[in-house]
């Protein structure tokens, strides 16, 4: 199975109740062949309106980040765990996790990335480990299998309290030194 049939049966998934109140699946975009994968929590309204992860305000920020620190936006991939909109953005039920995880794994084994950086506390607690402390584990890396793996802020939380930018910075600045090492 390729990335296109695996968006196609994604977009047929009935595993949870998701389906019924979206506008457009959320399944992922970017590179293919990406070595950095980005993993949110869960569409937001923008997202459901276009079809595209990160593209309202946090993907904007998160936009700004990769500028910042010298990665393009299309080569890498973003994804997110749940690929249908929480109706008015509503934390995802451990259920809906559960449902959807399996079109995460598929992504990543189809892509096989070095690295995969979780946004925010929801994706790192699914990916990394389920008591994930994101105010003192961001930016540290664990090994996972084939993976390079670590976790940020997420860019709302990034909106909601400004103060802690300049921690992400150098959160983004360590990624894409790594990023790095693996060319
Ligand atoms: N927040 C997320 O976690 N994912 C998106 O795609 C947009 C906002």
């Amino acid at each position: 199975m390729d990335l296109r049939e695996l968006e196609k049966t994604c977009g047929e998934c009935r595993g949870c109740a998701l389906w019924q109140t979206r506008t457009n699946l959320v399944f992922g975009t970017g590179s293919r062949t990406a070595k950095l994968m980005f993993v949110g929590e869960a569409p937001g309204e923008q997202e459901d309106k276009t079809g595209i992860p990160f593209v309202g305000a946090a993907g904007q920020l998160l936009d700004r980040y990769l500028e910042a620190v010298g990665i393009e936006r299309e080569e890498v991939y973003i994804a997110n765990i749940l690929k249908c909109r929480p109706p008015r953005n509503r934390d995802p039920l451990p259920e809906e996790g559960d449902a959807c995880i399996g079109f995460l794994r598929g992504q990543v084994k189809l892509i096989r990335p070095k690295m995969i950086v979780c946004l925010g506390r929801i994706s790192a607690m699914r990916l990394i480990h389920p008591d994930y402390r994101i105010t003192k584990e961001h930016g540290q890396f664990v090994t996972r299998g084939a993976f390079l793996m670590t976790a940020v802020y997420h860019p709302s939380a990034l909106l909601r309290d400004p103060s802690r930018r300049e921690e992400a910075y150098r959160d983004f600045k360590e990624i894409k030194r790594r990023l790095d090492e693996f060319a």
